[in-house]
């Protein structure tokens, strides 16, 4: 049986396997060991990578300069490490006294030497048995933290974990969530004494968006700041940010609670320790289309938007909203960086800020005021930012203001997303990764008073995108941009293939590094872009790349992982089942090689029987549309983040069909289970599979 040969390339498929009562070729787990390499000692003490941001700064700046522009070519591979745990790896590593960490899949925490790569130990918080419907609209853990000798790491089902970072035992455990729909991706953000975590959740259901803080000796929850408001029926909360939530219920109109309002804290935040403020970027509203959650109007505080908060006890001082009354899902979640720059003949303390809507935003983070704001990509929603009120110049027609659609400059995945931007201070530059991409917006052809979430955890973002864009319009593109926010202009740009690209880390050695969708992770010379370096780690990068010493010598390690549901661009495809995820560490003088690639796609088997139901086809399309494409791609033809389903065999039998997508075979790996869906459903969604197959 094929399920055989899938079997062979990929070690939890092998348990379904079993299960379907075919051969079981349990792969083996055991890592391999490179042998150790000689230090070239050099003078001061260890740098670490303790943080998803890096640096205090969250700069994703290594103050490191051994490796530099006039070495570079002496780069090399010095150790590398296969994941062996699904469903994706999409996920920054830190490096701490000479150890690497880092959690793949749904939050797998690894611990490995960071001079050779050997394990040395592994923590698995087993989320797929708990998550429930949280899975299906997850992708796994994109980051980590460190103090105080614990590992912090957050679960999709909601909980924040300390591990001694020692021996990878849990110290303390605590649930932080308490509302359906909610989960974590972000990593968990160390500010002082706390550690800080917010969650997802406003794109699928009904959720009201807060970040709370624990303490990091006890797991105790120290503070809780709602980011909107709620029912006002219900009162106050009885959390800190109760003093300022009178003042954000006057900025919505009808009954958004029941929407649950969104502003998501689901990824950025910043500390500025001096300043005793941690910053949080808020998320879009939910749902995204703001005649249905506020039909009044209204700036809807505090979505899209930066919180700063005081550390010790979550007080409000001050907020930034880049986008009132936001409804294109223009999130502020992408990185908030720390940098004092030379502005007006004094130094300023700002914040960096490149959300998805395509300006890039200089602000004051002593007070919130706007320095500065100009656009880093094309835009339309906007015609400029009026910095003596800090608000857009909006262009009336981005709104959709008759529901017809409306072509806005970017879309809703952004100009910036999660990719990591860097900041270099010597340079003044920071680097981001950016994307040039539109999309039609429209409203729902329905009476926008009866819309609702679509449930199960499905998007429901409360705009039509269906409208494809017209052939006129130029294809997605990718660049690097140098950017110089005291100029507010591009030092320099270079183009990238492909829909997506890596993270950026920046370093004294006046480098740039990032991993690309070809599968070359590249540096760059910061000051003007010339391309210095490349390594090709056969798959497609993602993460952003981190760097720090041990024993003097300087290390970059980047994670090698392709995740995203529409394809890649790269041929052959970044297939799910046989692309390597890998851990790569490089330093100069590195020699190892990697064995063969392994990147090659199951063929596209034959159908044995062929028939498709047009009629039940059109019905699984919808159903597909709803519960699967978020991960399977359009078509099944996903980019990496889940098997093709075009090459499955799955789909052409209809009891392993029923095992993995109602009983929840594949769940350890990463495939949720739909116990809802009947015969008749399964029935549809294979019809549809099979006609995509062979479309004839
Ligand atoms: C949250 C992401 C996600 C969603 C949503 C999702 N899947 Fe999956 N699916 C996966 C992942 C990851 C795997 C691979 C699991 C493994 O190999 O361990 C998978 C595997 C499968 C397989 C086995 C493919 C093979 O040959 O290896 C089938 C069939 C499948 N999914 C069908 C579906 C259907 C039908 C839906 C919608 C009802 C769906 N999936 C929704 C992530 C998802």
């Amino acid at each position: 049986m094929s399920i055989v040969a899938l079997a062979e390339r990929h070690p939890v498929i092998s348990t379904l396997s079993i299960i379907l009562g075919g051969v079981s070729l349990l792969a083996s787990c055991a890592p391999k060991a490179t042998p150790g390499t000689a230090s070239m000692a050099e003078a001061g003490r260890d740098i670490n990578w303790e943080s998803y941001g890096g640096d205090r700064n969250a700069n994703h700046f290594s103050p490191l300069d051994q490796i530099n522009t006039s070495n570079i070519t002496r780069l090399g591979l010095v150790w590398s490490y296969d994941i062996d745990v699904g469903p994706n790896a999409y996920t920054a590593p830190i490096a701490v006294d000479g150890i690497m960490y880092f959690a793949a899949g749904y939050s797998v925490v690894h611990a490995l030497d960071a001079r050779t790569g050997k394990e040395l130990w592994r923590y698995d918080p087993e989320a797929w048995k708990v998550a429930g419907q949280k899975m299906r609209a997850s992708w796994g853990s994109r980051g980590i933290a460190y103090a105080a000798g614990k590992v912090l790491v957050a679960t999709v089902d909601g909980r924040l974990i300390a591990l001694s970072a020692k021996t990878g035992k849990p110290v303390w455990s605590v649930q932080t969530l308490d509302q359906d729909g909610a989960y974590i991706t972000g990593p968990p953000w160390v500010a002082g004494d706390m550690v800080l975590i917010g969650f997802g959740g406003g794109d699928v259901a009904p959720v009201r968006g807060s970040v709370s803080a624990y303490d990091l000796a006890t797991g105790h929850k120290a503070w809780r700041f709602y980011t909107v408001p709620g029912d006002p029926k219900k009162g106050p909360d009885g959390e800190v940010s109760d003093s300022v939530m009178a003042k954000a219920a006057a900025t919505w109109t009808g009954e958004w609670w029941r929407y649950g309002g969104g502003g998501t804290v689901w990824h950025a935040m910043a500390y500025d320790r001096e300043l005793n403020l941690v910053y949080i970027g808020t998320g879009n509203g939910a749902p995204w289309n703001r005649k249905i959650r506020s039909p009044g109007g209204g700036d809807n505080l505090f979505v899209c938007a930066i919180l700063a908060l005081r550390a010790d006890t979550g007080e409000y001082a001050w907020h930034y909203q880049a986008n009132p009354g936001e409804t294109w899902d223009f999130n502020s979640n992408m990185d908030l960086e720390l940098a004092n720059l030379p502005i007006g003949g004094r130094t300023r303390k700002v914040l960096l800020h490149a959300p998805k809507n395509g300006f890039f935003y200089v602000i004051d983070r002593t007070n919130g005021k706007l320095i500065s704001a100009e656009p880093f990509a094309q835009v339309n929603w906007a015609d400029r930012i009026d910095v003596s009120t800090g608000r857009p110049v909006e262009r009336p027609e981005a709104r959709f203001p008759d529901g017809k659609p409306a072509l806005v400059y970017p879309m809703a995945s952004g100009a910036h997303g999660v990719e990591a931007m860097a900041f270099n201070p010597a340079l003044g530059l920071a680097y981001i990764p950016k994307l040039e991409q539109q999309r039609y917006y429209g409203d729902p052809k329905m009476d926008l008073t009866t819309w609702r979430h679509a449930g199960g955890m499905a998007i429901s973002p409360g705009v039509d995108l269906s409208t494809p864009p017209s052939k006129t319009l130029p294809p997605p593109a990718m660049a690097l941009v140098a950017w110089d926010p005291i100029a507010q202009k591009a030092a320099w740009s270079v183009p990238l293939k492909g829909a997506r690209n890596g993270g950026v880390l920046a370093t004294a050695g006046g480098l740039v590094f990032e991993g690309q969708s070809t599968g070359d992770v590249t540096a760059y010379e910061g000051k003007t872009g010339a391309k210095l370096w490349s390594f090709y780690a056969q798959n497609g990068v993602m993460a952003q790349p981190i760097s720090y010493s041990v024993g003097g010598r300087q290390y970059i390690t980047v994670i090698a992982s392709w995740r995203t549901n529409a394809p890649s661009g790269h041929t052959p495809e970044w297939d799910y089942h046989s692309q390597k995820r890998r851990v790569l560490t490089f330093a100069l003088d590195g020699k190892k090689q990697l064995p063969p690639e392994e990147n090659t796609p199951l063929p596209i088997e034959k159908d044995p029987d062929s028939h498709v139901d047009a009629a039940l086809a059109t019905k699984g399309q919808g159903l597909f549309g709803l519960r699967c494409a978020f991960c399977h791609g359009f078509g099944g033809a996903s980019g990496g983040m889940a098997p093709n389903l075009k090459r499955s065999s799955i789909p052409l039998d209809a009891g392993a069909f029923r095992t993995v997508v109602r009983e929840g075979a594949l769940k350890p790996g990463g495939m949720p289970s739909f116990e809802e869906l009947s015969d008749g459903e399964l029935d549809a969604l294979r019809h549809y599979l099979r006609q995509q197959r062979d479309p004839s």
